[in-house]
């Protein structure tokens, strides 16, 4: 989708919302028409896991089971990522923070990196739409693009329109993981709603729309400055 932003990012923006809410699909639009990083810890997480890493080996049963993986190791890896000279201009967290203590923490993170206050976007979305969404997912194993087989299904079944890339369901998309994680949602993540809010700094939009009009209530968050009316 071709976006008229004339301005530059400039800032940390987070994308706060239930799992299957649209979170990467939005963010992964912001990159590109900003030109800074999408930067999911949900995929940096399985990217360790494919890679058999250290921090891939600890993830692998948390993940699966629905889990969130530990604070600790999850912040040691989002540091890491924005203290790269790619990140100076701003980037799009998607999954992150998702604890109170992660939030805290990234609080201290962009002091200490010189970014201001993120703008925070909540994708409200109900339960039973994000069943639909979750079961229905599959990505491009070479580009992460992400299709529905229910809604936005590929003009070849099975293959990424872009690259031709086989398309596939992630592990933790199976009814029973995905109960677990919003089980996980709604116990960890669901209270930082509360704790953006009480300090002013959330926008809430309709995710439940359709793709145009929740890419339009993003883009018009953002198109404000430093994100506020
Ligand atoms: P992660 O990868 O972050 O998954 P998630 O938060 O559960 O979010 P999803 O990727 O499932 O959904 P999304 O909101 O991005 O939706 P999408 O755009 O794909 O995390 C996975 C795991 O990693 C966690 O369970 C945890 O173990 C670990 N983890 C990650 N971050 C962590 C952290 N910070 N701390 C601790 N652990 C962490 O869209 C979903 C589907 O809906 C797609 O098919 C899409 O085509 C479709 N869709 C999108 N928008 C629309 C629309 N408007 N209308 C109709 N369909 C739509």
């Amino acid at each position: 989708m071709a976006l008229e932003t004339k301005q530059a990012l400039a800032r940390a923006v987070i994308f706060l919302g239930p799992p299957g809410a649209g979170k990467g699909t939005q963010a992964r639009l912001v990159a590109g028409e900003f030109h800074v990083p999408h930067l999911s810890t949900g995929d940096m997480l399985r990217e360790s896991v494919s890679q058999d890493t250290a921090l891939g080996r600890l993830a692998k049963p948390v993940m699966e089971r629905g889990d969130l993986v530990p604070d600790d190791l999850v912040l040691r890896m989002v540091e890491d990522r924005i203290a790269r000279t790619d990140c100076a201009n701003g980037f799009v967290f998607d999954g992150f923070p998702r604890t109170l203590a992660q939030a805290g923490a990234l609080n201290h993170i962009l002091e200490r990196q010189d970014f201001g206050p993120p703008v925070v976007i909540f994708f409200r979305v109900a339960d039973d739409i994000l069943m639909r969404r979750m079961t229905g997912r599959r990505t491009c194993k070479v580009g992460a693009e992400i299709y529905n087989i229910y809604d936005f299904p590929p003009k070849v079944a099975g293959r990424c329109d872009v690259d031709g890339g086989e398309l596939i369901q992630r592990a933790d998309d199976r009814p029973k993981v995905i109960r677990e994680r919003l089980a996980a949602y709604d116990r960890q993540t669901k209270p930082l709603v509360e704790y953006y809010r009480s300090q002013g700094m959330l926008d809430e939009i309709d995710a439940a729309a359709g793709m145009a009009a929740v890419t339009a209530s993003v883009f018009a968050v953002l198109a404000r400055p430093m994100g506020r009316p």
